[in-house]
């Protein structure tokens, strides 16, 4: 089969390369020409664990190309998926749907054969019948032209299995329609759909809903945690083995609730905006007022992290050396939106802290986010003669750190775990004092 992908963002270059290599014949396009320069030649301009590979071999086969010119992607195929940024609207909670809307308005008036257009970016309930409506009307071939949304679940970090391997493939559709739409998505799909991959066909609204509500509700997970964690500090509990005992009834279940800094990223904090944005629209914002509670206490997470290091700093981290460990907003990312590391690491600075950063793969990026921090080549760099040591991002390679050779570097044995990710004893054996939100205040 033959399909394209307008946006090469994480989501659309990481469909894209998925479906070449379901054996699909593939175009990504995108208005960014330095975006698709770089993945003409095979190369990612993100990094995404395991997706290289795969996208240079399917360069290399010839099965998936790339281009910027909306009239090439027209002629190549008639089954187009849309994967543009829907971001948050600058000073409000709404999404951001100025990149949808313009590959709309400009793919819809090329179409003069009969075509489908399949949504996978997250959008507002009822985008997708607005655009529906907005493409027909722009589309030379009128009610020919079929709208589906297929939301996309993957997680930065673990796109190409959760692409390959989904949970579930959801489709929406749009009633009175030919039935053209979903053929073509189970057969781009259909390998998918022989290995048992759970396939759900709906109406529009509930497919974009879904998203949204999964997204809530991974929020609210992590937030219900972090409240927690804030009534264990004075109770005297320790929120990660509690963690582990609420884990352990299937009906709750471990993930998500890892207890720590909070959130970030450009999926979780906007889509939950996004969400009670669209409930107040829809005249039913006390639906969702408890999502307002969810981000509230995802933010107080930061402050309570900077908090953390003033206490660690005997009151004020003024004049302090600090050493960041982490700039993305999780592990296995280089992506630093609204990531809670970087949002630490910055206040501790406007605190009057030296702070010195590292991170595996989000450097570069959190260099042009933040250019004011000192910016170590290695963890070890990043420690030396640190008054305390702030691990913000989950890498494995910090998991794995030697407390004991860390100690030789660091000015006070000082370390602050702000994602519940490093062995405690461990460090303790080593002579650390080890600091964590949600343990109990005596121990600190
Ligand atoms: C999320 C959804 O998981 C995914 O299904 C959706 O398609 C896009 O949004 P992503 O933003 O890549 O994916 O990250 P995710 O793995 O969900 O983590 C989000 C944030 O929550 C990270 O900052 C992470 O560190 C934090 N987190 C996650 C916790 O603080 N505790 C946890 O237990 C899990």
């Amino acid at each position: 089969m033959r399909c394209t992908v307008f946006g090469t963002g994480y989501l659309g270059a990481t469909h894209a390369a998925c479906m070449a290599e379901l054996g699909h014949e593939v175009m990504g396009v995108d208005v960014d020409p330095s975006k698709i320069s770089k993945l003409e030649v095979g190369e990612v301009p993100f990094y995404e664990p395991g997706l290289q590979d795969m996208l240079q071999r399917n360069v290399d086969s010839g099965r998936l190309s790339f281009s910027t010119s909306y009239e090439e992607a027209v002629g190549f195929a008639d089954l187009h998926f849309i994967a543009v940024g829907t971001p948050q609207r600058r000073g409000e909670y709404a999404a951001d749907l100025t990149q949808l809307l313009s590959v709309v308005d400009r793919l819809a008036p090329l179409l003069t054969e009969p075509a489908v257009l399949v949504g996978k970016s997250t959008v507002p309930v009822g985008t997708a019948e607005m655009i529906a409506e907005r493409a027909r009307k722009l589309a030379p071939v009128g009610g020919a032209l079929e709208i589906a949304w297929s939301p996309e679940f993957l997680r930065e970090g673990f796109a190409v299995q959760d692409t390959l391997t989904p949970d579930r493939l959801v489709i929406g559709l749009a009633s009175g329609l030919s039935g053209r739409a979903e053929d073509l998505l189970r057969k781009v799909y259909q390998k998918l759909i022989d290995e048992e991959v759970p396939i759900i066909i709906t109406d529009l609204a509930t497919a974009e809903l879904s998203k949204s509500a999964a997204n809530a509700f991974l929020a609210t997970k992590i937030s219900f945690i972090n409240a927690i964690s804030e009534i264990c500090e004075p109770a005297g509990a320790n929120v990660s083995d509690l963690a582990n005992i609420l884990g352990l009834d299937p009906r709750i279940g471990r993930s998500f609730l890892t207890s720590g800094l909070g959130f970030g990223g450009g999926c979780l904090p906007k889509d939950i905006r996004a969400l009670m944005a669209r409930a107040g629209e829809l005249g039913a914002s006390e639906a969702l007022h408890s999502l307002r509670e969810v981000d509230s206490i995802n933010m107080r997470r930061r402050t309570k992290m900077v908090e953390l290091a003033r206490h660690a700093c005997g009151g004020s981290v003024l004049g302090a050396r600090l050493a960041v460990l982490g700039a993305a907003f999780k592990a296995r990312s280089d992506d630093v939106r609204d990531s809670p590391a970087l949002s630490v690491a910055g206040q501790l600075q406007l605190e009057g802290a030296a702070v010195s950063i590292f991170d595996p793969q989000a450097m570069d990026n959190a260099r042009r986010v933040f250019p004011t921090l000192n910016y170590a080549t290695n963890s070890f760099e990043a420690c030396e003669r640190a008054d305390a040591v702030l691990v913000l991002t989950e890498w494995s390679e910090f998991k794995d750190l030697d407390p004991s050779e860390l100690a030789t570097t660091v000015r006070s044995r000082v370390v602050l775990d702000g994602r519940q990710c490093l062995e405690q004893a461990r460090w303790e054996d080593a002579g650390w004092r080890y600091l964590a939100m949600g343990l109990p205040t005596i121990n600190r």
